[in-house]
């Protein structure tokens, strides 16, 4: 097991000797683990010879022998080169910064977040180097992981690493205020990014995908969801409100409660609102009910909706599952005319053919079987059921409800199952959350998720972050403009409950949207209270890529980008070159992340604060970049608020020159096209 306790000194010790001279015992597999699936076979059979040749480069030729055929082994078997014999007896995990060997404490602080991200607690597929998504890896082997923490724990803050997609290539003389690692992940020749481009250089081990935060180390558990999900809940609970004033409680419907749905009951109680997750998979359900997730759990339609009124009536804050299949959820609450607030859905169905959508009608392990054998029957199956999702959802929304699409790809699959949910222009007939909340009232005012980590590991430095992060907020309420008020007080909220809602698994991290101005006062004070001893080792600054301007994806992030520059990937790759300069601890790009290899470019830093005039400079420049680079271009792209927000921050900030845009007359162009 890799959970084995060992000395510090034991530790160190196992660091500093990275790939280990004589071969280490083979690993037994271990079914308990939550393995990667096996991947598709996709190298021909000269291929399977240049990823044995490619493996075997990290090890001494004296070792081959036993090596190839135990890698030729593992490909055979999963598809992959995981290099299991190499993975080490002792227990991965965000240990104290000082538990690391290191003759730089940059250098120790990335090795405590690239931990993090391979804790057994935290990580999907630990076994494979994969942290969350089915296939965000932060190395490809175990190798890399081995030869790469040796480099960190014996570089000088006069040496850059250098990592290519998980391979460590090694450490390059810099200087102090450079990067101590830059990374890549997945960058490909744009006409090689297809899915089974992935597959082969990725079994090639030339590649990998890094999602957003896995290959950047910077992957903070389920934390960084239940705060997207909760200002998202909070929002959308705000614009239907104001059309919809009543005094009774707000009723939120949607669906899953999987690895990111799952978030959206405990979100809900946070946003103060009756949220009803319909999800047919028991365990899902029996996971999130014993972990505190959901409140309580219906199987039956005739008891659930009782209980549903009176939550509503009473203005409760209750989190209620229904275990069952969402359409049947709809299709009773349209017959019942019952009023619903906020309607979503969050089915997996980016994946709508092998798994992600079970359709109505048909027991569980039922579906299950016909996925495999009939998988024609299937997929009507499922798009019957798609159009009478929609079709409930449609009386529902002509009776006032407020629905938005969550990313998952629902009115693109129901769409094309001939459901009604097309506008006569060829759009869609309900917004995107980030079309109509995320972009509009986060990522245009600069608001995105910037986030902390306290390298000594001790809680009690996580409590005196969040209590100076409350205090420096409250501060700026008390001047902030009208238009990011309730932005503000969304985040003092979450950050006053944040104790209470016991949010940590993994390292000792907080997450907290806030534009640039917020950041930069957050992060300076952390840095005075860690050079006042009030906070007792480094924190780590970082965020992740779901953010104003990290992330080009037309489909998400940059969905509200009307420009035509939504397909364009500058913002993404400039804000980590700018990022690099100003005083980032580490950055990385990636392909990938989210919505899938070749569809969005995202980049990402960390930043080490060590209460020193130097972090404070640094803090001040590379945040100040980090979000106006995104915001400039948002307003360039003539996003009405991003062009306030851009001119306040030009008034703020001397030195800041952004180009303006001139806004066109629509009546001019119309005419001068002859269009009506
Ligand atoms: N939460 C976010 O911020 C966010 C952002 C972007 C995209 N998404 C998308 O949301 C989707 C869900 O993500 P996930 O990680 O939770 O996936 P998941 O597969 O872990 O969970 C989805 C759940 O839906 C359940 N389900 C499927 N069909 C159902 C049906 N007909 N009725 C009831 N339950 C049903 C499944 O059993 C499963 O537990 C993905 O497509 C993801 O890309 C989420």
């Amino acid at each position: 097991m890799n959970t084995k306790e060992i000395s510090k000194e034991e530790f160190r010790r196992l660091v500093l000797t990275g790939i280990p001279d004589t071969l280490p015992e083979l690993k037994p597999y271990e079914p308990e683990v939550n393995h990667a699936p096996k991947r598709k076979e996709i190298l021909t059979e000269t291929e399977k010879e240049l990823a044995l040749k490619n493996a075997l480069r990290y090890f001494p030729a004296r070792h081959h022998a036993v090596l190839a055929s135990e890698f030729a082994d593992e490909l055979a078997r999963y598809g992959r080169i995981y290099m299991y014999r190499f993975r080490p007896d002792y227990k991965i995990y965000a240990r104290p910064i000082d538990d690391y060997p290191c003759r730089s404490k940059q250098a120790a602080a990335i090795m405590l977040m690239l931990s993090n991200n391979l804790d057994d607690a935290v990580a999907q597929h630990p076994r494979e180097l994969i942290t969350y998504g089915g296939n965000g890896a932060v190395f490809q082997n175990w190798a890399q992981y081995l030869l790469t923490m040796k480099y960190l724990a014996t570089m000088t803050d006069e040496q850059t690493l250098v990592m290519y997609s998980g391979h460590p290539m090694g450490l390059f003389p810099s200087h102090k205020d450079a990067p101590r690692v830059v990374v890549t992940n997945g960058m490909v020749i744009p006409n090689y990014s297809s899915k089974d481009h992935w597959e082969k250089f990725n079994a090639l081990g030339v590649s990998q995908y890094g999602q957003m935060t896995a290959g950047s180390y910077m992957y903070i558990g389920p934390q960084g969801i239940v705060h997207g999900t909760t200002i998202t809940v909070l929002n959308a609970k705000r614009k239907q409100r104001a059309i919809h004033p009543s005094s009774k409680g707000v009723l939120f419907v949607s669906s899953g409660l999987g690895g990111m749905s799952g978030a959206q009951p405990k979100a809900g109680n946070v946003a103060g609102v009756v949220s009803v997750i319909a999800e047919i998979n028991p365990k899902a359900v029996a996971v999130r009910h014993s972990q505190g997730w959901v409140d309580e759990v219906f199987t039956d339609l005739d008891t659930l909706l009782p209980r549903i009124r009176k939550a509503v009536d009473a203005n409760e804050v209750v989190s209620i599952a229904y275990q069952g299949n969402v359409v049947d959820l709809w299709e009773r609450l349209a017959a019942e005319k019952m009023y619903v607030d906020l309607g979503s859905d969050q089915t997996s169905l980016h994946n709508p053919w092998a798994g992600g959508y079970y359709p109505a009608g048909i027991a569980f392990e039922e579906a299950n079987r016909l996925m495999a054998e009939e998988p024609d029957r299937f997929q009507e199956e499922v798009r019957k059921s798609l159009r009478r999702q929609a079709a409930a959802i449609n009386a529902l929304t002509g009776q006032g409800m407020y629905f938005f699409d969550y990313g998952n790809a629902f009115l693109l699959e129901a769409s094309r199952a001939g459901a009604d949910v097309m506008k006569a222009d060829g759009t869609f007939r309900y917004p995107s959350y980030v079309q109509d909340i995320m972009g509009p009232l986060f990522f245009d005012y600069g608001f995105g998720p910037f986030r902390w980590v306290c390298t000594s590991g001790n809680p009690k430095d996580l409590a005196v972050s969040d209590r100076i992060a409350a205090e420096v907020l409250e501060s700026i309420l008390r001047t902030a403009p009208a238009d990011i008020q309730s932005q503000l007080e969304d985040n003092l909220h979450w950050i006053r409950e944040a104790q209470k809602n016991n949010l940590v698994v993994g390292s000792q991290a907080r997450i907290l949207y806030l534009d640039s101005a917020g950041r930069i006062e957050v992060a300076g004070a952390l840095n005075e209270a860690i050079r006042r001893g009030e906070i007792s080792a480094p924190i780590v600054l970082g965020r992740d890529h779901h953010d104003v301007s990290g992330t080009d994806s037309p489909f998400r992030e940059t969905s509200n980008i009307y420009d035509g520059s939504s397909f364009t990937a500058d913002m993404a790759v400039q804000n980590v070159i700018g990022d690099s300069f100003r005083g980032a601890t580490w950055v990385s790009i990636h392909n990938g992340g989210g919505v899938g290899w070749g569809e969005v470019i995202n980049g990402g830093f960390g930043l080490v604060i060590d209460g020193t005039d130097e972090a404070d400079n640094r803090l001040k420049s590379m945040l100040l970049w980090d979000v106006n680079n995104g915001l400039a271009r948002r307003s360039w792209a003539r996003n009405r608020g991003a062009m306030d927000a851009i001119q306040r921050e030009m008034a703020r900030t001397p030195g800041l020159v952004v180009t303006l845009p001139n806004i066109a007359d629509e009546n001019l162009i119309k005419a001068t096209l002859k269009h009506e």
